[in-house]
């Protein structure tokens, strides 16, 4: 992978931000809707993201990240092509009453994967943390994505928890 460059979100990132936003909703809603038993198609699935517009939600929450002070949204380019965006952010843990800090998002370009994309924003994103005196960072992700669990592990980060779910069946519908 040729050299990249770090920066802020910026608005001309809009086009190819949006269009991973859609690749990772689709991919979000697919995974959910079937955990959660629903028999969703292609078209149901593309349906409800429309509907809810989730892409223009989700954009808006990453701009308004990009603006806050707790937040952090790099974005990674070749030159001047965008190939990878990290959101993290810092929360304060409610039983510990300690901030830390939270990969809220990673996303990189199918055409750059697995070329070490992934690393470099993690290490973005960490050095903002040990910045701002953050000494810890946490990341939720589903266990299907053997991808950005492998990414993960690989960043430094350990599987700590489950999360388990369980679909209720009514028996008067059977
Ligand atoms: C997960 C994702 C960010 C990884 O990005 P990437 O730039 O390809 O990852 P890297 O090249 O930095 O790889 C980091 C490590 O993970 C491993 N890895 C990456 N993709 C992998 C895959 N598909 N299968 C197995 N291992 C993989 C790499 O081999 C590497 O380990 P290594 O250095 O020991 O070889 C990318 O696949 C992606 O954008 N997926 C869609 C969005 C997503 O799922 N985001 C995470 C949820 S918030």
């Amino acid at each position: 992978m040729e050299e990249l460059n770090y920066g802020p979100l910026i608005e001309s990132d809009a086009d190819c931000v949006q269009k991973w936003l859609a690749d990772w909703l689709t991919r979000h809603v697919s995974g959910w809707s079937g955990a959660y038993g629903l028999d969703w198609t292609t078209n149901d699935i593309k349906a409800h993201i429309e509907r809810q517009a989730l892409v223009g939600r989700e954009w808006a929450e990453i701009r308004a990240a990009a603006a806050d002070r707790d937040c952090f949204v790099c974005v990674a380019k070749a030159g001047r092509t965008p190939v990878g965006l990290v959101y993290a952010e810092k929360r304060t843990d409610r039983y510990l009453a300690l901030t830390t800090g939270v990969i809220s998002w990673i996303y990189v370009d199918p055409s750059a994967r697995q070329k070490g994309v992934a690393l470099r924003l993690l290490g973005e994103a960490h050095g903002w943390f040990v910045q701002q005196h953050v000494s810890v960072s946490e990341v939720f992700v589903t266990a299907s994505n053997r991808a950005a669990l492998a990414a993960y592990e690989r960043g430094g980060y350990r599987v700590l928890d489950h999360r388990l779910l369980a679909v209720m069946r009514d028996p008067s519908s059977e």
